[in-house]
């Protein structure tokens, strides 16, 4: 749901407009457009989204608010993003959404559910979740499962059929040490989704590896996401990382250090047109160009 005085903004929307480039910057919702506050991301089955927060403040200490009065939709089977400035408050709203803190006031929702300050609800990835050194990649993967008391052969034989389909047949045995960033990025994935839940949150979880392989590994995941009909919300920093991988992006703004909390500044919604090189694209420049713009 949009906030007020938040702009809602389409990128691109190719399939209704032939002049593409010129569609680009035009805002369909927004200030201009009276229907900001009805914009709403739902299951056209069911009409609920997978995710939603609902007007969330944040504090750490019940005094100093971080975030303000933030929400976020994400409907089934979409990766979002949510974007933001180091020290914006975006891990604040992961933890919350995860159930880990409780929100000062505001709802989180699963499927329609309240789930507000519940924890293990959602499948998610902090933003340091790196991999144990002194625990093969098969057992690394399995933590969730051993955690929820499966037996540790249970365990196993539960993962090890995923291990091709992410990217890691053959590495079951070896060490973390002994893996690229790639790969211990897939293992961290592989190890979220055996936490179980079909909402997946993910923080900064590319920003560790170089250009080329963060390129492959986002591609991946959209492909990996997509198959296995999983609700994301990435969140990051980086610009690209988020026009890459979204359709829609939540930009977050302010700065709490400075006594001015967060909140959502815009979304930035983006058409995504086959190409190869996506990031190459008009319609890519038109959205990273907007999100850039939020964040003043
Ligand atoms: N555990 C904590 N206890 C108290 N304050 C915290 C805690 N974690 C974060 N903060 C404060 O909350 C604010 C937002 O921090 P947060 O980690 O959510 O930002 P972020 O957007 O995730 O930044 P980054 O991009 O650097 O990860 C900061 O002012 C930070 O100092
Ligand atoms: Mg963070």
């Amino acid at each position: 749901m949009a906030e007020a005085g938040e702009k809602h903004v389409r990128a691109v929307d190719v399939a209704s407009s032939p002049a593409a480039s010129s569609a680009a910057a035009r805002p369909v919702r927004g200030e201009d457009c009276p229907s900001a506050g009805a914009a709403r991301h739902v299951d056209g089955g069911t009409g609920t989204p997978a995710l939603e927060a609902r007007d969330l403040t944040l504090s750490w200490d019940g005094e100093h608010i971080v975030v303000q009065g933030v929400s976020v939709d994400v409907a089934p089977g979409e990766v979002c993003c949510l974007v933001g400035r180091s020290g914006c408050g975006k891990t604040t709203i992961l933890h919350a959404l995860a159930g880990l803190t409780t929100p000062v006031s505001g709802h989180v929702l699963l499927h329609g559910e309240d789930v507000t300050g519940r924890p293990g609800r959602v499948s998610y990835m902090l933003q340091k979740d790196l991999l144990l050194p002194s625990r093969r990649i098969i057992d690394n993967v399995c933590l969730p499962l051993v955690l929820a008391s499966a037996k540790k052969a249970e365990a196993r034989a539960k993962a090890a059929p995923l291990f091709e389909r992410f990217g890691l047949a053959g590495c079951e045995l070896k060490w973390p040490s002994e893996l690229s960033g790639g790969m211990r990025q897939r293992a961290a994935f592989l190890r979220t989704y055996l936490m179980g839940a079909d909402v997946t949150l993910l923080d900064e979880p590319f920003s560790a590896l170089d250009a080329l392989t963060r390129t492959d590994v986002r591609r991946w995941f959209v492909g990996v996401a997509a198959e296995l009909g999983l609700s994301a919300l990435v969140i990051t920093h980086d610009v690209d990382e988020a026009v890459s991988m979204a359709s829609r992006i939540y930009v977050l703004a302010g700065a709490p250090s400075a006594g001015e909390p967060s909140h959502v500044a815009g979304v930035v919604e983006v058409s995504r047109v086959e190409s190869e090189h996506f990031e190459l694209t008009d319609e890519y420049l038109a959205a990273k160009r907007q999100v850039m713009a939020l964040l003043g």
